[in-house]
Protein backbone atom coordinates (compact mmCIF):
# COMPACT_ATOMS: atom_id res chain seq x y z
CA UNK A 1 0.00 0.00 0.00
CA UNK A 2 1.37 3.38 -0.97
CA UNK A 3 0.63 4.89 2.54
CA UNK A 4 1.91 8.26 1.40
CA UNK A 5 -0.80 8.98 -0.65
CA UNK A 6 -3.23 8.79 1.64
CA UNK A 7 -1.40 11.69 4.03
CA UNK A 8 -2.89 14.85 3.20
CA UNK A 9 0.01 18.11 2.81
CA UNK A 10 -1.23 21.13 4.30
CA UNK A 11 0.51 24.62 3.44
CA UNK A 12 1.53 26.86 6.30
CA UNK A 13 -0.46 24.69 8.99
CA UNK A 14 -0.38 25.40 12.40
CA UNK A 15 2.04 28.70 11.17
CA UNK A 16 3.60 30.08 7.96
CA UNK A 17 6.29 27.79 6.52
CA UNK A 18 4.81 24.54 8.02
CA UNK A 19 3.93 21.75 5.32
CA UNK A 20 1.46 19.73 8.00
CA UNK A 21 1.16 16.00 7.58
CA UNK A 22 -2.42 15.39 8.04
CA UNK A 23 -3.02 11.72 8.44
CA UNK A 24 -6.92 12.18 9.16
CA UNK A 25 -7.30 11.29 4.92
CA UNK A 26 -5.01 7.81 6.34
CA UNK A 27 -7.64 7.36 9.22
CA UNK A 28 -11.07 7.58 7.06
CA UNK A 29 -9.96 5.34 4.93
CA UNK A 30 -10.62 1.66 6.30
CA UNK A 31 -8.24 -0.59 4.54
CA UNK A 32 -5.21 2.26 4.74
CA UNK A 33 -6.06 2.11 8.44
CA UNK A 34 -5.56 -1.69 9.35
CA UNK A 35 -3.13 -1.89 7.05
CA UNK A 36 -1.02 0.75 8.12
CA UNK A 37 -1.56 -0.58 12.03
CA UNK A 38 -0.70 -4.15 11.09
CA UNK A 39 2.60 -2.89 9.52
CA UNK A 40 3.26 -0.70 12.71
CA UNK A 41 2.44 -3.78 14.92
CA UNK A 42 4.17 -6.20 12.94
CA UNK A 43 7.50 -5.87 13.93
CA UNK A 44 6.94 -5.90 17.37
CA UNK A 45 4.76 -9.27 17.50
CA UNK A 46 7.62 -11.06 18.28
CA UNK A 47 9.43 -8.92 20.58
CA UNK A 48 8.70 -8.73 24.26
CA UNK A 49 6.14 -6.28 24.90
CA UNK A 50 3.59 -5.45 28.06
CA UNK A 51 2.82 -2.36 26.98
CA UNK A 52 2.04 0.20 24.72
CA UNK A 53 2.48 3.79 25.89
CA UNK A 54 1.09 6.96 23.30
CA UNK A 55 0.70 10.49 24.33
CA UNK A 56 -2.02 12.37 23.68
CA UNK A 57 -3.82 13.10 21.09
CA UNK A 58 -2.93 11.31 18.21
CA UNK A 59 -0.68 8.93 19.76
CA UNK A 60 -4.32 7.66 20.73
CA UNK A 61 -5.15 7.02 17.59
CA UNK A 62 -2.27 5.23 16.68
CA UNK A 63 -1.21 3.88 19.65
CA UNK A 64 -4.39 2.24 21.18
CA UNK A 65 -4.95 -0.10 17.55
CA UNK A 66 -1.14 -0.76 17.85
CA UNK A 67 -1.75 -2.42 21.59
CA UNK A 68 -5.17 -4.24 20.77
CA UNK A 69 -2.99 -5.84 17.62
CA UNK A 70 -0.21 -6.63 19.78
CA UNK A 71 -2.76 -8.23 22.61
CA UNK A 72 -1.23 -5.95 25.27
CA UNK A 73 -2.63 -3.26 27.40
CA UNK A 74 -2.91 0.77 26.63
CA UNK A 75 -1.31 3.35 28.69
CA UNK A 76 -2.49 7.40 27.56
CA UNK A 77 0.32 9.73 28.39
CA UNK A 78 -2.21 12.79 28.57
CA UNK A 79 -2.14 16.46 29.10
CA UNK A 80 -2.01 18.37 32.09
CA UNK A 81 -5.62 18.02 34.36
CA UNK A 82 -7.12 14.58 32.42
CA UNK A 83 -6.13 12.01 34.66
CA UNK A 84 -8.24 11.18 37.54
CA UNK A 85 -5.74 9.25 39.70
CA UNK A 86 -2.07 9.99 40.80
CA UNK A 87 -0.29 11.41 38.17
CA UNK A 88 3.79 11.65 37.30
CA UNK A 89 3.99 14.72 35.76
CA UNK A 90 6.64 15.95 33.15
CA UNK A 91 7.59 19.75 32.28
CA UNK A 92 9.48 20.03 29.47
CA UNK A 93 10.47 23.33 26.58
CA UNK A 94 9.14 22.92 23.51
CA UNK A 95 10.61 25.61 20.80
CA UNK A 96 7.82 28.01 21.88
CA UNK A 97 7.16 27.39 25.59
CA UNK A 98 6.25 24.56 27.94
CA UNK A 99 4.81 21.71 27.83
CA UNK A 100 3.35 19.08 30.52
CA UNK A 101 2.55 15.45 30.48
CA UNK A 102 1.23 13.32 32.75
CA UNK A 103 0.48 9.61 33.32
CA UNK A 104 -1.04 7.71 35.99
CA UNK A 105 1.79 6.43 38.77
CA UNK A 106 0.43 2.89 38.75
CA UNK A 107 0.24 2.50 34.95
CA UNK A 108 3.27 1.09 34.04
CA UNK A 109 5.19 -1.56 36.87
CA UNK A 110 9.03 -1.83 37.19
CA UNK A 111 10.74 -3.61 35.00
CA UNK A 112 7.50 -4.36 32.26
CA UNK A 113 8.77 -3.67 28.78
CA UNK A 114 7.51 -0.82 26.98
CA UNK A 115 6.64 0.26 23.22
CA UNK A 116 5.67 4.12 23.08
CA UNK A 117 4.10 4.68 19.64
CA UNK A 118 2.42 8.05 18.22
CA UNK A 119 1.57 9.42 15.02
CA UNK A 120 4.39 11.32 14.06
CA UNK A 121 8.41 12.01 15.45
CA UNK A 122 9.24 15.49 14.44
CA UNK A 123 11.93 16.65 17.14
CA UNK A 124 11.78 14.05 19.21
CA UNK A 125 11.03 16.69 22.24
CA UNK A 126 7.63 14.74 22.99
CA UNK A 127 8.46 11.19 22.36
CA UNK A 128 11.60 11.76 24.50
CA UNK A 129 9.52 13.27 27.54
CA UNK A 130 7.39 10.27 27.52
CA UNK A 131 10.70 7.62 27.67
CA UNK A 132 11.65 9.58 30.49
CA UNK A 133 8.74 9.23 32.52
CA UNK A 134 8.25 5.80 31.68
CA UNK A 135 11.76 5.29 32.96
CA UNK A 136 10.59 7.04 36.36
CA UNK A 137 7.96 4.58 36.80
CA UNK A 138 10.52 2.36 36.44
CA UNK A 139 9.66 0.85 32.94
CA UNK A 140 11.79 -0.02 30.31
CA UNK A 141 11.52 1.19 26.85
CA UNK A 142 12.15 -1.58 24.56
CA UNK A 143 11.14 0.44 21.20
CA UNK A 144 9.20 3.03 19.53
CA UNK A 145 7.36 3.14 16.40
CA UNK A 146 5.62 6.24 14.48
CA UNK A 147 3.15 6.67 11.46
CA UNK A 148 5.54 9.63 10.34
CA UNK A 149 9.15 10.39 10.72
CA UNK A 150 10.52 13.92 9.57
CA UNK A 151 13.98 12.44 9.25
CA UNK A 152 15.21 16.06 8.73
CA UNK A 153 14.41 17.43 12.28
CA UNK A 154 16.58 14.32 13.93
CA UNK A 155 14.41 12.89 16.34
CA UNK A 156 15.94 9.65 16.27
CA UNK A 157 19.29 10.91 16.59
CA UNK A 158 17.78 13.34 19.99
CA UNK A 159 16.08 9.77 21.08
CA UNK A 160 19.44 7.89 20.70
CA UNK A 161 17.59 4.92 20.48
CA UNK A 162 18.44 1.39 18.36
CA UNK A 163 15.01 0.14 18.24
CA UNK A 164 12.92 3.20 16.06
CA UNK A 165 10.59 2.18 13.15
CA UNK A 166 8.86 4.59 11.26
CA UNK A 167 5.98 3.65 8.22
CA UNK A 168 6.85 6.99 6.23
CA UNK A 169 9.97 8.81 5.97
CA UNK A 170 10.12 12.31 4.42
CA UNK A 171 13.14 13.76 3.85
C1 LIG B 1 2.38 16.18 17.73
C2 LIG B 1 2.54 14.72 17.37
C3 LIG B 1 3.63 14.23 18.29
C4 LIG B 1 4.50 15.46 18.42
C5 LIG B 1 5.71 15.34 17.56
O1 LIG B 1 1.56 16.28 18.83
O2 LIG B 1 1.32 14.00 17.53
O3 LIG B 1 3.13 13.84 19.55
O4 LIG B 1 3.71 16.59 18.02
O5 LIG B 1 6.53 16.46 17.66
P1 LIG B 1 7.97 16.42 18.35
O6 LIG B 1 8.66 15.17 17.87
O7 LIG B 1 8.62 17.66 17.80
O8 LIG B 1 7.77 16.46 19.81
P2 LIG B 1 0.87 17.63 19.33
O9 LIG B 1 1.64 18.16 20.48
O10 LIG B 1 0.63 18.54 18.15
O11 LIG B 1 -0.49 17.11 19.95
P3 LIG B 1 -1.81 16.44 19.33
O12 LIG B 1 -1.46 15.01 19.05
O13 LIG B 1 -2.76 16.56 20.49
O14 LIG B 1 -2.23 17.21 18.11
Amino acid sequence: MKFKEKIREIQDFPEKGIQFKDITTLLKDGKAFHAAINQLAQPFRHQDIDLVVGPEARGFVVGAPVAYALGVGFVPVRKSGKLPGETLSYRYTLEYGENVLEVHRDAVKPGQKVLIADDLLATGGTTRAVVQMVEQLGGEVVGLTFMIELLYLKGRQLLGHDNITSLLKYK
